[in-house]
């Protein structure tokens, strides 16, 4: 192990939850300018992580350098500011470097954050039952899921479908990431042989229409975001820049199409300095990844909240989070290309992208009432038959996704429907699309 680290991946404090942790409501961001996370502490939080925690292996340490002459050059390029957006998406997906394009391990104990269906096969045993419901309305059909981590859904899902009698004709997994599609494939042959035909890999979406589901679980807030600072005298975006060796941030005025959009979101309230992000690329995206569904759904699952929530002047630190070895932090720079970064999910916005994409809003709610609604006790049971440990152990997993101060309500979900009109089981409990 070194300590090694480029000068702009220097560890300052970062706080100790997962990825279920409370929203990055407690960063620190100076008057000055300076972004800092010594006060991101969270009251749940035990002990600071050791520097040897953090420390980087020679691997990383070199791998941290590259990115930060890569991201250095970058800036250079624009004449010495670069946008957060572009930072974070070459952070993210720059290709041999980026979180997402390189090797790093990601998803599980040994890697940087745990998801739902990483936590419990009630997870994809309950979305499973939503997929049922949809593929018997239509009588068949295939399930496109986008961006699909270590592959326990796709495996939760098919084993469960399977069960049911309603295995979809395919199952591609839009995966952008070499090292989790190495993984996924090899899960899918562990762990369910018998389907592992079915399961096909795109890195690109489908040129071929389908009808059938598309499925994205934590996802969107990987989406690269711009990040605002309001003030009454106009918007200003933040960047990043170069200063004694280091990423910084640094403001200048936003562009109209940044300044129309904090147009839209401003709330009374707000006051001077309040920092936010705004995901100017959703729309597209979501458009793009299903274009060829014909006819069917696309359920998005993700931290966030209605807009009226999301932009509200309490929350004036914006939502940005970044995971690195299971502790949750607001500095993307510390880490660059090692570490996760993450902003919350404006769902008014995936609502309009929604209608922009040709769809209809098929519902929005928690990811408690979600499973509820699609009978997690009863999923409970069947799992775990005369088998009293397992339930035990299924019970606590299933307080972990439902409970509001775990998973249960920061998490939501949101249900888009295309050339069908269906009650959904997941979205009937609780409908929240009017908060939207
Ligand atoms: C946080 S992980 C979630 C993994 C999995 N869905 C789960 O819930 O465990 C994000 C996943 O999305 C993929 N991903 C990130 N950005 C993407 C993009 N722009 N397009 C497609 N997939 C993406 C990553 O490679 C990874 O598989």
């Amino acid at each position: 192990m070194s300590m090694f680290a480029p000068a702009a991946c220097s560890v300052r404090a970062i706080s100790a939850p997962t990825r279920r942790a409370p929203p990055v409501i407690s960063t620190t961001w100076s008057r000055s300018g300076e972004f800092s996370i010594l006060g991101f502490m969270h009251h749940n939080d035990t002990a600071m992580p050791s520097q040897r925690e953090l420390m980087l292996n020679d691997e990383q340490a070199r791998h941290c350098a590259r990115m930060h002459e890569h991201l250095t050059a970058l800036i250079a390029e624009s004449q010495g500011w670069l946008s957060f957006e572009r930072f974070m998406d070459a952070a993210l997906y720059a290709p041999g470097l980026g979180y997402y394009s390189a090797g790093a391990r990601k998803l599980g104990a040994s890697g940087d954050f745990t998801t739902a269906p990483e936590l419990s096969a009630l997870f994809g045993a309950c979305v499973a039952g939503q997929c049922a419901e949809v593929l018997g309305a239509l009588a068949g059909g295939s399930i496109l899921e986008i961006g699909a981590g270590s592959g326990r859904l796709a495996v939760d899902i098919l084993s469960r479908l399977e069960v049911l009698g309603r295995l979809p004709d395919r199952y591609w997994i839009l995966e952008i990431s070499a090292d989790l599609r190495e993984r996924q494939r090899r899960l899918v042959q562990r762990c369910c042989p018998g389907q592992s035909m079915r399961v096909g890999w795109l890195d690109r979406p489908p040129e071929e229409s389908f009808d059938g589901l598309i499925l994205a679980n934590e996802v969107l807030d990987a989406l690269p975001v711009q990040r605002f600072r309001w003030h009454r005298e106009g918007v200003l975006e933040l960047g990043v820049r170069i200063e004694d060796g280091r990423f910084a941030w640094a403001p200048r005025p936003a562009a109209k199409s940044l300044a129309a959009a904090c147009r839209r979101l401003h709330q009374a309230g707000w006051e001077e300095g309040y920092v936010s992000e705004y995901c100017p690329r959703l729309e597209a995206w979501t458009k793009s990844v299903t274009r060829s569904l014909r006819k069917g759904a696309a359920l998005w699952f993700d931290y966030g909240l209605p807009r009226s929530q999301y932009y509200l002047p309490e929350r004036h630190e914006g939502t940005l989070i970044c995971h690195f070895r299971h502790r949750a932090h607001g500095d993307p720079f510390l880490y660059p290309g090692l570490q996760d970064i993450t902003a919350w999910v404006d769902y008014t916005l995936l609502a309009e992208a929604s209608r922009e994409a040709g769809f209809t809003l098929g519902g929005f709610t928690t990811q408690s009432y979600l499973l509820a609604g699609l009978k997690v006790d009863e999923q409970m049971h069947a799992m775990a038959g005369d088998d009293a440990n397992l339930f035990a152990r299924l019970a606590g997993e299933a307080r972990q996704l439902m409970l509001p101060g775990e998973m249960g309500e920061r998490f939501k979900a949101m249900a888009w429907l295309r050339g069908l009109d269906l009650p959904l089981s997941g979205f009937a409990l609780q409908d929240l699309r009017h908060t939207l």
